[in-house]
């Protein structure tokens, strides 16, 4: 934990991206005690100015010796930069909480969902990784259930918003939109496929197995939270033309049978998960709907037609927002708490 302070000084690495703009609002949202707030990104962003409760912030380059002071660190600048840097802002004293992906997996680094295993926290030693935003949607959705029955199998299908690949992608999708319905020649540049009036696999590498690393990120970091090594996942990630929100279809294969009545007050009871489930008004979560929000939204609570054991679920969740900076505030919360 951190030395208790009644303010803090807090750094943020990518400040001027899609998730380090979002930090900034959630944390004047959730009135977190900061004391100085230093906002660094890239070269081309040094001399910008972002507001924060009322205040113009200077951006700076993010250097090795930019952390000076400073007690947390939140890192959105991608896993290169996390790599180069991070050990740095250890090395000067601060917390690091890293959105990328450049530690997760790391024995030493905890990877924490705060409603799921915030015991892992007290485990750090100096940087605590924020899980990947498909699945931070997925574990707040189905960590309920396995907490009534074990979940021997997990199949998602996910449709995954542009903002996932960071503010280029949300440009791309509208500018691409505009341009094909004026019927002028589209030229994808962040996406290697046309994203408008289209979806396609995820964009990351495929591995020898055949999956893609967003969805190797879904399968191993789902067992390092819950601790279970011998849980079964299938993915299949897909891009989809959806702004911001990323959708899941689960599918879980239980230990025990649960009824849809176990399972929706189960879903009902977590913090930070809704339940949307209204079948007579065709009323489900939907990307738009849930843009923007704190919670994580759950419906299509059914049971699998051939399994006895099997529950199927339908979740979509602001992957900028519960994904990636809310997540990994409520882990700096904890961390002062
Ligand atoms: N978007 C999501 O939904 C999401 C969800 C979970 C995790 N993440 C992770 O969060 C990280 C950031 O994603 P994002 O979507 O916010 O990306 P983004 O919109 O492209 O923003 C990237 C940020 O990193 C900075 N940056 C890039 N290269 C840099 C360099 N060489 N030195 C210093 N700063 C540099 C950029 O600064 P400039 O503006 O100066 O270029 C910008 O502030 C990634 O690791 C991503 O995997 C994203």
């Amino acid at each position: 934990m951190l030395l208790k302070k009644s303010k803090y000084n807090v750094a943020i690495a990518g400040a001027t991206g899609a998730v380090g703009v979002e930090f900034l609002k959630v944390l004047e949202k959730r009135n977190f005690p900061i004391g100085e707030l230093r906002l660094l990104a890239s070269s081309r962003s040094v001399g910008k100015k972002m507001n924060f409760r009322g205040k113009n912030y200077p951006v700076s380059e993010l250097k090795e010796n930019s952390f000076e002071s400073i007690d947390i660190a939140l890192f959105s600048a991608g896993g290169d930069q996390s790599k180069k840097f991070a050990s740095h802002a250890v090395a000067a004293g601060a917390v690091v909480i890293d959105n990328s992906s450049a530690y997760r997996m790391d024995p030493k680094v905890p990877l924490v969902v705060p409603e799921v295993n915030p015991e892992d926290i007290a485990k750090h030693q100096g940087i605590i990784a924020n899980p990947n935003c498909t699945t931070i949607i997925a574990l707040m959705a189905i960590y309920p259930i396995y907490k009534l029955s074990r979940i021997k199998r997990m199949v998602i299908a996910t449709y995954q918003a542009v903002s996932g690949a960071g503010a280029k992608a949300i440009a791309e999708l509208k500018n691409q939109t505009q341009d094909d319905l004026e019927g002028k020649k589209i030229n994808p540049s962040v996406f290697k496929h046309a994203i408008a009036f289209n979806l396609f696999s995820h964009d990351s590498a495929i591995g020898a197995e055949g999956y893609s690393q967003e969805e190797m990120k879904v399968v191993n970091e789902t067992k390092k939270i819950l601790h279970d090594d011998h849980m079964l996942i299938s993915p299949t990630a897909v891009r989809v033309p959806v702004v911001r929100a990323h959708s899941e279809a689960i599918h879980l294969e239980l230990e025990k049978e649960l009824s849809v009545e176990e399972v929706t007050e189960a879903l009902k009871a977590m913090p930070g998960v809704k339940v949307v489930d209204d079948r007579k008004a065709n009323i489900f979560p939907m990307p738009r709907a849930v843009t923007s929000q704190d919670d994580i939204f759950v419906g299509r609570i059914r049971k699998d037609l051939g399994l006895k054991n099997g529950i199927n679920l339908f979740v979509c969740g602001d992957q900028i927002l519960k994904g990636a900076a809310l997540n990994a505030i409520q882990i700096a919360e904890k961390l002062i708490a």
